[in-house]
């Protein structure tokens, strides 16, 4: 191979039922399943040129130029893809995002997602959609979730071959909304990888690990029956359980600021006066508002009152990642 080159678009999630810890770090074998949907307003486009005139791989992101840790995690994530068809050409990677600047999402479900169809085509490789989320999975694991369309769970499995993510229900299923209140732009100091290996120290990670089964069927079922409330319990509980976890992790992590806590009270307040919404918090401050469509404006603009919230990104369920 001299040149050959793909473009694939992918939009990250949000977990409903969260992924954190795992049982194998180095293949991303998750302690438990996890549910999500797809955020459509959000991209990460990423173009993989693989080209033998290169010394190395290069990785441009925003049209930054990549180097130490983040470069060595995509060229390993390549370096899988080129074991695939046994070549070892370098590659030029370009990857524009249109929410890092001054959001604090850094999403590496997109950016893998994206990552993982770009090079795999660039490659010459076909493959169905499953090969697609477990090789996404290895590069980070909520990525695995990006690769398939709108509502989706990622199955824990017992080995790299059961471990991936397919559609539960088409975007347009449920008309839901994420408006993500954003409290900090700075990027975390404990990264979600880190954070995995921490989960492991915490005396509740097995209790949660254990009681996973029911949240995921309660979730899936208040999917099915679009049942609002039922969403709400299961994900803000869910959501909790994460914090204890990096709380009672050792050292504790603490990713919640005050304006998360405000938020997160504020929206159980809003519920209880009619407004369906509930929270969610990923590894990070800033806090997801999950409502149903209906309810986003109003939830946008009473987030927006809350001192301490900078801006609200409105997202919905979206699409899989695609190659353009
Ligand atoms: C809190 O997929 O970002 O967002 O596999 O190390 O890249 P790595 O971790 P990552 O972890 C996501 C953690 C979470 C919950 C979730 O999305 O399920």
């Amino acid at each position: 191979m001299t040149f050959s080159t793909a473009t694939a678009i992918a939009h990250p999630n949000i977990a409903l039922i969260k992924y954190w810890g795992n049982r194998d770090d180095e293949i991303r074998l998750p302690q438990n399943g996890s549910i999500s949907f797809n955020l459509e307003e959000l991209t990460t486009r990423t173009m993989v040129t693989f080209d033998s005139s290169l010394p190395r791989d290069i990785f441009d992101l925003n049209s930054t130029r990549q180097s130490g840790a983040p470069l060595e995690r995509v060229s390993r994530h390549l370096n899988l893809i080129r074991g695939i068809r046994g070549f070892s050409t370098p590659a030029h990677i370009m990857s524009e995002t249109n929410f890092s600047a001054g959001t604090g999402l850094a999403s590496s479900a997109a950016a893998f997602a994206a990552l993982t169809l770009a090079a795999v085509r660039a490659a010459g490789i076909e493959m169905p959609e499953k090969d697609l989320s477990r090789l996404a999975r290895r590069g980070s694991g909520s990525a695995a979730r990006s690769i398939p369309a709108g509502f989706v769970e990622w199955y824990r499995g017992t080995n790299d071959n059961e471990s991936f993510a397919a559609s539960i229900a088409p975007p347009e299923h449920w008309h839901l909304a994420d408006c993500i209140a954003i409290v900090d732009e700075k990027p975390k100091v404990t990264g979600s990888s880190e954070g995995h290996q921490l989960a492991r120290t915490s005396p509740i990670q097995s209790a949660r690990v254990i009681d996973t089964e029911r949240r995921l069927e309660l979730c899936r079922l208040a999917i099915e029956e679009r049942d609002f409330d039922a969403l709400a319990a299961i994900v803000e509980l869910d959501s909790n359980l994460l914090h204890a976890v990096t709380m009672t992790s050792n050292p504790a992590v603490f990713y919640w600021q005050p304006a998360t806590l405000d938020i997160m009270r504020a929206v159980t307040t809003w519920r209880k006066t009619g407004i369906p919404c509930c929270f969610s918090v990923d590894a990070g401050p800033n806090v997801h508002v999950i409502c149903e469509s209906s309810a986003s404006e109003v939830v946008t603009a009473k987030l927006n009152a809350i001192p301490g919230v900078h801006t609200v990104l409105k997202c919905h369920p979206g699409g899989g990642v695609q190659l353009i």
